[in-house]
C-alpha cells in the first residue's frame, strides 16, 4: 500500500512556521487577489487565498470584477497596483473572460510582484535557467511535497501529464534543474500508457480521471494535480487512487495532496516577494 503524500500535514507545519516568521516583522507582507466574473471554482479558490493569507499574518485584498468588465480597466488598476507601494504580490486568477487577453493581463503584473511567476519574465528567467523573483506555486508545492518525503529526482524519469503554463510546462524545467530526465504527455500523445509505465514519478494534471493502476509501473511515486467533480458531485483528481495505491510507493490523495501545498507556495511567495522588495530599498 502507497504512503500519502499528505498535503494538508506540510502545509499546517510550513505555515505555522511562516506565522512567526511574519509575527516578528514590523511590517507586514500584502497579497492582492483580482478576480474576474463569477466561476464558481474561482470563487472558492480566491476566498481559500484570502482566509489562510489572514491566518499567518498576511494583509490580503481581493479586488473583484464583473465578468463585463474591459480589458483596459483591468490592465489600468494592475498598473496602479504596480506602483502602490502598499501592495507586494499581485495575483490575477485565472481563467479571464474570452474578451481578455491573458497574455496582456499578465505582461501588465511588474515581475517583482508576480506572485504566480507567470510574467514572460520571470517564466523566461525560469527557462534559461536563471533565478525567477518567485517559481510557478502548484509546481514549487509539488517539489516541496517530494522532498518532504525524501523523494529525490536525480536521475529518475519523471512524466507530466498536462502542458499547460500553471504546471506542465514550469513543472518540466523545475524537475530538469534537480537533474531529472523529464518528459511531458498531452492530449494529442500517442500510446500514453507506453510512456507513463516508464515512468518513476508521474504527475498528471489534466482534470479529467484518465489514470489507472495498468498504465503504471509497481512502486512509481505518483502526484495528482486534478480536481474537479464527478458525476455524482464528488471531488475527485486524475488518478484511480482506490487502485492506483495498491501498487505506487507514495501517491498524493485529492483532496489533501497537491491543492493545499499550491496554497503553501503562494504565501511563501508573497513573503519572498515581500523580503525582496525590503533588500530593495
Ligand atoms: N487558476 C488555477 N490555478 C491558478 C494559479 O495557480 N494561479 C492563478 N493566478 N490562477 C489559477
Amino acid at each position: 500500500m502507497a504512503t500519502i503524500l499528505d498535503g494538508r500535514k506540510l502545509k499546517t507545519k510550513i505555515l505555522a512556521n511562516l506565522k512567526s516568521k511574519i509575527a516578528q516583522m514590523e511590517e507586514k507582507p500584502s497579497l492582492t487577489v483580482i478576480l474576474v466574473g463569477n466561476n464558481p471554482a474561482s470563487l472558492i479558490y480566491v476566498n481559500n487565498k484570502k482566509r489562510t493569507a489572514e491566518e499567518i499574518g498576511i494583509n490580503s485584498n481581493i479586488i473583484t470584477y464583473p465578468s463585463s468588465v474591459t480589458e483596459d480597466e483591468l490592465l489600468a488598476k494592475i498598473h496602479q497596483l504596480n506602483k502602490d507601494d502598499s501592495v507586494n504580490a499581485i495575483l490575477v486568477q485565472l481563467p479571464l473572460p474570452g474578451h481578455i487577453s491573458k497574455e496582456k493581463v499578465i505582461n501588465m503584473i511588474d515581475p517583482k510582484k508576480d506572485v504566480d511567476g507567470f510574467t514572460p519574465y520571470n517564466f523566461g528567467k525560469l527557462f534559461s535557467g536563471e533565478i525567477p523573483f518567485v517559481y510557478p506555486c502548484t509546481p514549487k508545492g509539488i517539489l516541496l511535497l517530494l522532498d518532504e518525503y525524501g523523494i529525490e529526482l536525480d536521475g529518475k524519469h519523471a512524466v507530466i501529464v498536462g502542458r499547460s503554463n500553471i504546471v506542465g510546462k514550469p513543472l518540466l524545467q523545475m524537475m530538469l534543474n534537480r537533474n531529472a530526465t523529464v518528459s511531458i504527455c498531452h492530449s494529442h500523445t500517442k500510446n500514453l500508457a507506453d510512456i507513463t509505465k516508464t515512468a518513476d514519478i508521474l504527475v498528471s494534471a489534466v482534470g479529467e480521471n484518465i489514470i489507472e493502476e495498468k498504465m503504471l509501473k509497481p512502486g512509481c511515486v505518483v502526484v495528482d494535480v486534478g480536481i474537479f467533480k464527478d458525476a455524482a458531485g464528488r471531488t475527485r483528481g486524475d488518478v484511480d487512487f482506490e487502485n492506483v495505491s495498491k501498487i505506487a510507493s507514495y501517491i498524493s490523495p485529492v483532496p489533501g495532496g497537491v491543492g493545499p501545498m499550491t496554497i503553501t507556495s503562494l504565501m511563501l511567495n508573497t513573503v519572498e516577494l515581500f523580503e525582496k522588495s525590503k533588500k530593495r530599498l
